[in-house]
């Protein structure tokens, strides 16, 4: 038998505590326990020293090795904007109208412009650039300004009928307040509200459609042309097919022409470059909708 011989009980001291004449055993921690204990203290500091730990009012301390994962991800994107600075300055040397026929370019285009479009537009546009009632639709080719490079790079740079374009050169056009202006009387205004809506084919009253068209060449085909086809010197929708910015309905139209609506975009040249501008413009320009360049 080669057994430790263990310490008899009457040998290991206790804590002195007592209770209802139970004792307790004062053995000390295992060895390898305590040096482990002692080893991550030893680590903590080191570790508190070299790296950001102790939380201050505003941050923490730094460390001394200076690592931030801040700086790591702007190293990286700094690396990334490196080596995209050629095609960059590629893009914003271009042609508008050559963008898309240069494979290399059209693809960048594609994706850095997605990316901004997600960022900076998919809240009004919708992420799938569908629109929403007074955002229009960026997928098919009903423009209201203009759907070739060039007018949409326009657009995209200046805005409409905003005040921050540093330039002065936000689209700008505005419909009268027919109703709350009173320049035509209630009777008349639901008159060329028939009349309008008789183009889609659903007038309310068809009884007023004839009195309608008069109101309208009077009132409305300045901007919305005779043919009410829309005009896009002045971002006057086409009235005339079943796509509505403002609704459809009756209520709708009523109050488009009665209140009118002041549909606003922000100018996005002081807030991206030129390179993002150009590539979310041939983006848009992509979606679907996009036209030739008028010769
Ligand atoms: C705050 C909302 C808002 C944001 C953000 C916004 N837009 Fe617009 N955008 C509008 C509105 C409103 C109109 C329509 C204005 C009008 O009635 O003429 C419009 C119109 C347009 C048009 C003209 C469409 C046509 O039929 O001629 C284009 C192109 C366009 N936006 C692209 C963009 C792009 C690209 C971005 C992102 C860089 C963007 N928009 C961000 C609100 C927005
Ligand atoms: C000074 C030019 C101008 C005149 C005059 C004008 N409009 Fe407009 N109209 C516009 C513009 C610009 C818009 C788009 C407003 C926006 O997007 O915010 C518009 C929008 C509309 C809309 C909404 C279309 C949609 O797709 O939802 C209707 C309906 C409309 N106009 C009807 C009329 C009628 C009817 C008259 C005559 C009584 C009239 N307009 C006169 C410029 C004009």
């Amino acid at each position: 038998m080669s057994k430790k011989p263990t310490k008899l009980e009457k040998d290991i001291p206790t804590t002195g505590h007592s209770w209802d004449g139970i004792q307790e055993y004062d053995n000390p921690m295992p060895r390898w326990w305590l040096w482990t204990f002692y080893a991550t203290i030893v680590w903590a500091i080191g570790y508190t020293i070299a790296y950001p730990a102790w939380p201050l009012v505003k941050g923490a301390t730094e460390g001394f090795l200076g690592y931030s994962t801040r700086a790591e991800v702007a190293a990286e994107i700094a690396s990334f904007d490196a080596a995209n600075e050629g095609i960059r300055a590629q893009l914003v040397a271009a042609d508008l109208n050559q963008i898309a026929t240069d494979p290399e370019l059209s693809s960048f285009a594609q994706n850095a412009g997605g990316a901004v479009f997600r960022t900076w537009c998919a809240q009004c546009h919708g992420s799938g650039a569908a629109g929403a009632k007074g955002y229009p639709n960026l997928l098919d080719d009903d423009w209201l300004w203009g759907g070739d490079m060039e007018a949409i790079h326009f657009t995209v740079t200046h805005g409409i009928r905003n005040e921050d374009d540093p330039d002065g050169e936000a689209r700008y056009s505005e419909m009268p307040r027919f109703g709350t202006d009173e320049i035509l009387e209630p009777a008349q205004i639901e008159e060329v509200v028939n009349y309008v809506m008789s183009l889609s084919g659903t007038p309310r009253d068809a009884s007023r459609v004839e009195a309608g068209k008069v109101v309208y060449e009077d009132n409305c085909a300045a901007c919305h042309g005779d043919d009410a086809q829309g005009d896009r010197e002045q971002g006057a929708p086409n009235l005339a097919d079943a796509i509505w910015l403002y609704g459809s309905s009756y209520d709708d139209v009523m109050e488009s022409v009665s209140n009118a609506r002041f549909g606003v975009m922000p100018n996005w040249n002081t807030r991206l470059s030129e390179a993002e501008i150009r590539a979310v413009a041939a983006y848009v320009h992509g979606l679907g909708g996009g036209e030739a360049p008028v010769e």
